[in-house]
Protein backbone atom coordinates (compact mmCIF):
# COMPACT_ATOMS: atom_id res chain seq x y z
CA UNK A 1 0.00 0.00 0.00
CA UNK A 2 1.28 3.70 -1.10
CA UNK A 3 0.03 6.97 0.25
CA UNK A 4 1.25 8.51 -2.96
CA UNK A 5 2.19 11.53 -1.01
CA UNK A 6 3.24 14.72 -3.32
CA UNK A 7 7.00 15.12 -3.41
CA UNK A 8 6.55 18.61 -0.92
CA UNK A 9 3.72 16.57 1.25
CA UNK A 10 6.55 13.84 1.82
CA UNK A 11 9.33 16.13 2.56
CA UNK A 12 6.89 17.92 4.92
CA UNK A 13 5.63 15.13 6.96
CA UNK A 14 8.18 12.85 7.48
CA UNK A 15 8.49 13.17 11.00
CA UNK A 16 10.29 11.48 14.17
CA UNK A 17 7.97 8.75 14.42
CA UNK A 18 7.82 7.25 18.87
CA UNK A 19 4.81 6.98 20.45
CA UNK A 20 2.72 5.93 17.08
CA UNK A 21 5.33 3.34 15.86
CA UNK A 22 2.79 0.34 15.97
CA UNK A 23 4.58 -2.28 17.50
CA UNK A 24 1.51 -5.04 16.69
CA UNK A 25 2.12 -5.52 12.72
CA UNK A 26 4.69 -6.91 11.30
CA UNK A 27 7.03 -5.28 8.85
CA UNK A 28 8.09 -7.52 6.43
CA UNK A 29 11.75 -8.14 4.87
CA UNK A 30 10.41 -7.39 1.83
CA UNK A 31 9.29 -4.44 2.16
CA UNK A 32 12.25 -2.89 3.93
CA UNK A 33 14.50 -4.34 1.26
CA UNK A 34 12.13 -2.36 -1.45
CA UNK A 35 13.23 0.61 0.85
CA UNK A 36 16.16 -0.30 1.08
CA UNK A 37 16.96 -0.63 -2.66
CA UNK A 38 15.11 3.17 -3.07
CA UNK A 39 17.57 4.17 -0.61
CA UNK A 40 20.44 3.40 -1.95
CA UNK A 41 19.64 5.76 -5.19
CA UNK A 42 21.14 8.37 -2.80
CA UNK A 43 24.12 10.26 -3.56
CA UNK A 44 27.33 8.31 -2.18
CA UNK A 45 31.19 9.37 -2.31
CA UNK A 46 32.94 8.05 -5.77
CA UNK A 47 29.86 5.91 -5.55
CA UNK A 48 31.56 3.28 -3.90
CA UNK A 49 28.70 2.27 -1.57
CA UNK A 50 30.62 1.90 1.54
CA UNK A 51 27.55 1.46 3.43
CA UNK A 52 26.25 -1.45 5.03
CA UNK A 53 22.49 -2.29 6.48
CA UNK A 54 22.04 -4.22 9.16
CA UNK A 55 18.85 -5.19 9.94
CA UNK A 56 17.72 -6.22 13.21
CA UNK A 57 14.13 -8.70 13.36
CA UNK A 58 15.34 -10.89 15.85
CA UNK A 59 12.98 -10.37 18.60
CA UNK A 60 15.38 -11.04 20.84
CA UNK A 61 18.13 -9.39 19.79
CA UNK A 62 15.53 -6.12 19.39
CA UNK A 63 15.30 -6.01 23.38
CA UNK A 64 19.76 -6.45 23.59
CA UNK A 65 19.20 -3.48 21.31
CA UNK A 66 16.89 -1.61 23.69
CA UNK A 67 18.86 -2.55 26.61
CA UNK A 68 21.60 -0.61 25.42
CA UNK A 69 19.02 2.55 23.80
CA UNK A 70 18.24 2.81 27.84
CA UNK A 71 21.67 2.31 28.82
CA UNK A 72 22.86 5.01 26.36
CA UNK A 73 19.75 7.27 28.10
CA UNK A 74 21.06 6.82 31.09
CA UNK A 75 24.51 8.32 29.99
CA UNK A 76 23.45 11.30 28.51
CA UNK A 77 20.49 11.83 31.29
CA UNK A 78 22.59 10.97 34.23
CA UNK A 79 20.35 8.89 37.05
CA UNK A 80 17.91 6.06 35.48
CA UNK A 81 17.39 8.21 32.36
CA UNK A 82 14.07 8.82 32.88
CA UNK A 83 14.15 12.46 32.60
CA UNK A 84 16.47 14.74 30.74
CA UNK A 85 19.50 16.21 31.93
CA UNK A 86 19.19 19.60 32.70
CA UNK A 87 21.76 20.37 29.50
CA UNK A 88 18.67 19.11 27.66
CA UNK A 89 16.56 21.33 28.99
CA UNK A 90 18.60 24.60 28.64
CA UNK A 91 19.39 23.50 24.70
CA UNK A 92 15.49 23.36 24.25
CA UNK A 93 14.94 26.71 25.85
CA UNK A 94 12.48 28.83 22.70
CA UNK A 95 12.13 26.16 20.95
CA UNK A 96 8.55 25.17 20.11
CA UNK A 97 7.40 21.57 21.13
CA UNK A 98 10.74 21.15 22.68
CA UNK A 99 8.96 19.51 25.69
CA UNK A 100 6.64 16.79 23.74
CA UNK A 101 10.29 15.81 22.02
CA UNK A 102 11.90 15.29 25.53
CA UNK A 103 8.66 13.51 26.94
CA UNK A 104 8.37 11.24 23.59
CA UNK A 105 12.19 10.58 23.32
CA UNK A 106 11.67 9.11 26.98
CA UNK A 107 8.65 7.04 26.06
CA UNK A 108 11.20 6.08 23.07
CA UNK A 109 13.08 3.82 25.48
CA UNK A 110 10.18 1.31 26.50
CA UNK A 111 8.74 1.65 22.74
CA UNK A 112 12.12 0.61 21.42
CA UNK A 113 11.74 -3.22 22.63
CA UNK A 114 8.56 -4.10 21.02
CA UNK A 115 9.38 -2.88 17.86
CA UNK A 116 9.14 -4.98 14.71
CA UNK A 117 12.56 -4.22 13.24
CA UNK A 118 15.60 -2.15 13.45
CA UNK A 119 17.32 -0.48 11.09
CA UNK A 120 21.83 0.06 12.19
CA UNK A 121 23.29 1.84 9.10
CA UNK A 122 27.10 1.44 8.49
CA UNK A 123 29.38 3.27 6.89
CA UNK A 124 32.86 2.01 5.66
CA UNK A 125 35.98 3.51 8.06
CA UNK A 126 36.00 5.31 11.00
CA UNK A 127 35.72 8.84 11.03
CA UNK A 128 37.65 9.64 14.07
CA UNK A 129 40.75 8.74 12.31
CA UNK A 130 40.37 10.58 9.63
CA UNK A 131 40.71 14.58 8.31
CA UNK A 132 37.84 16.58 8.94
CA UNK A 133 37.03 16.48 4.87
CA UNK A 134 37.62 12.96 4.40
CA UNK A 135 35.14 12.78 7.81
CA UNK A 136 32.50 15.06 5.77
CA UNK A 137 32.62 12.65 2.78
CA UNK A 138 32.28 9.54 4.90
CA UNK A 139 28.85 10.63 6.56
CA UNK A 140 27.50 12.37 3.42
CA UNK A 141 28.35 8.86 1.74
CA UNK A 142 25.31 7.06 4.04
CA UNK A 143 23.17 10.08 5.61
CA UNK A 144 21.14 10.81 2.70
CA UNK A 145 20.36 7.06 2.16
CA UNK A 146 19.14 6.76 5.68
CA UNK A 147 16.71 9.82 5.20
CA UNK A 148 15.88 8.51 1.44
CA UNK A 149 14.81 5.10 3.61
CA UNK A 150 12.53 7.17 5.84
CA UNK A 151 11.05 8.79 3.10
CA UNK A 152 10.88 5.65 1.01
CA UNK A 153 8.96 4.57 4.61
CA UNK A 154 6.81 6.85 5.03
CA UNK A 155 5.62 6.80 1.62
CA UNK A 156 4.19 3.17 2.24
CA UNK A 157 2.43 4.02 5.81
CA UNK A 158 5.49 3.30 7.93
CA UNK A 159 7.58 5.42 10.19
CA UNK A 160 11.27 5.58 12.14
CA UNK A 161 13.01 7.80 13.84
CA UNK A 162 16.63 8.71 13.82
CA UNK A 163 18.76 8.47 16.87
CA UNK A 164 22.07 9.17 17.87
CA UNK A 165 22.34 8.69 21.36
CA UNK A 166 23.08 4.64 21.18
CA UNK A 167 26.42 5.71 19.86
CA UNK A 168 27.41 6.06 23.54
CA UNK A 169 27.10 2.53 23.29
CA UNK A 170 28.51 1.66 19.94
CA UNK A 171 31.40 -1.55 21.41
CA UNK A 172 28.63 -2.63 22.60
CA UNK A 173 25.86 -3.21 20.15
CA UNK A 174 29.01 -4.07 17.44
CA UNK A 175 29.26 -7.12 19.93
CA UNK A 176 26.08 -7.95 19.73
CA UNK A 177 25.89 -7.75 16.17
CA UNK A 178 29.05 -8.82 15.37
CA UNK A 179 30.02 -5.88 13.48
CA UNK A 180 33.75 -5.77 12.60
CA UNK A 181 33.82 -1.88 15.10
CA UNK A 182 37.38 -0.99 13.42
CA UNK A 183 35.94 -1.00 9.80
CA UNK A 184 32.95 0.07 9.96
CA UNK A 185 31.14 3.03 12.01
CA UNK A 186 27.02 2.36 13.26
CA UNK A 187 25.37 5.92 12.12
CA UNK A 188 22.85 5.42 14.45
CA UNK A 189 19.51 3.46 15.56
CA UNK A 190 16.58 3.46 13.66
CA UNK A 191 13.27 2.03 14.83
CA UNK A 192 11.08 0.33 11.78
CA UNK A 193 7.37 0.29 11.79
CA UNK A 194 4.12 0.46 10.91
CA UNK A 195 3.07 3.76 11.73
CA UNK A 196 -0.59 4.31 13.83
CA UNK A 197 -2.60 6.16 11.18
CA UNK A 198 -0.86 8.19 8.32
CA UNK A 199 -1.69 11.58 9.19
CA UNK A 200 1.30 13.51 9.99
CA UNK A 201 2.00 17.56 10.03
CA UNK A 202 4.38 20.20 8.85
CA UNK A 203 6.60 20.68 11.75
CA UNK A 204 8.11 24.06 13.13
CA UNK A 205 11.24 25.06 12.55
CA UNK A 206 13.01 28.44 11.99
CA UNK A 207 11.94 30.63 9.18
CA UNK A 208 14.60 30.54 6.27
CA UNK A 209 15.04 34.31 6.68
CA UNK A 210 16.21 34.28 10.07
CA UNK A 211 18.90 31.23 8.83
CA UNK A 212 20.07 32.27 5.12
CA UNK A 213 22.77 34.76 4.38
CA UNK A 214 23.36 35.81 0.75
CA UNK A 215 27.08 35.89 -0.74
CA UNK A 216 28.70 35.61 2.43
CA UNK A 217 27.77 35.09 6.21
C1 LIG B 1 21.28 13.74 14.43
C2 LIG B 1 19.96 13.43 15.10
C3 LIG B 1 19.96 12.74 16.29
C4 LIG B 1 18.76 12.41 16.93
N1 LIG B 1 18.80 11.63 18.06
C5 LIG B 1 17.65 11.25 18.62
C6 LIG B 1 17.67 10.34 19.72
O1 LIG B 1 18.74 9.86 20.14
N2 LIG B 1 16.50 9.98 20.26
C7 LIG B 1 15.30 10.45 19.79
O2 LIG B 1 14.25 10.08 20.33
N3 LIG B 1 15.23 11.31 18.74
C8 LIG B 1 16.38 11.72 18.15
N4 LIG B 1 16.34 12.54 17.04
C9 LIG B 1 15.04 13.01 16.50
C10 LIG B 1 14.85 14.53 16.70
O3 LIG B 1 14.50 14.77 18.05
C11 LIG B 1 13.73 15.03 15.76
O4 LIG B 1 14.15 14.87 14.43
C12 LIG B 1 13.41 16.48 16.03
O5 LIG B 1 12.79 16.63 17.29
C13 LIG B 1 12.49 17.10 14.97
O6 LIG B 1 11.31 16.33 14.87
P1 LIG B 1 10.80 15.89 13.43
O7 LIG B 1 11.89 15.05 12.82
O8 LIG B 1 9.53 15.12 13.66
O9 LIG B 1 10.54 17.13 12.64
C14 LIG B 1 17.52 12.85 16.38
C15 LIG B 1 17.53 13.52 15.15
C16 LIG B 1 18.72 13.80 14.50
C17 LIG B 1 18.70 14.48 13.16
Amino acid sequence: MKLNLSADELLTTTRAVRRRLDTARPVSRALIEECLDLAMQAPNGSNLNKWRWVIVDDPAKIRRLADEYAEAMKMAHGGDGSVPAQAFIDAGKGIPGYDKVLQTGFELVEKLRSVPAILVPLIGGRPETQAYATQAAMWASVIPAVWSFMLALRERGLGSCWTTVALLREQQIAEILGIPQEKYAQVGMFPIAYTVGTEFRKAWRKPVSEVLSYNGF
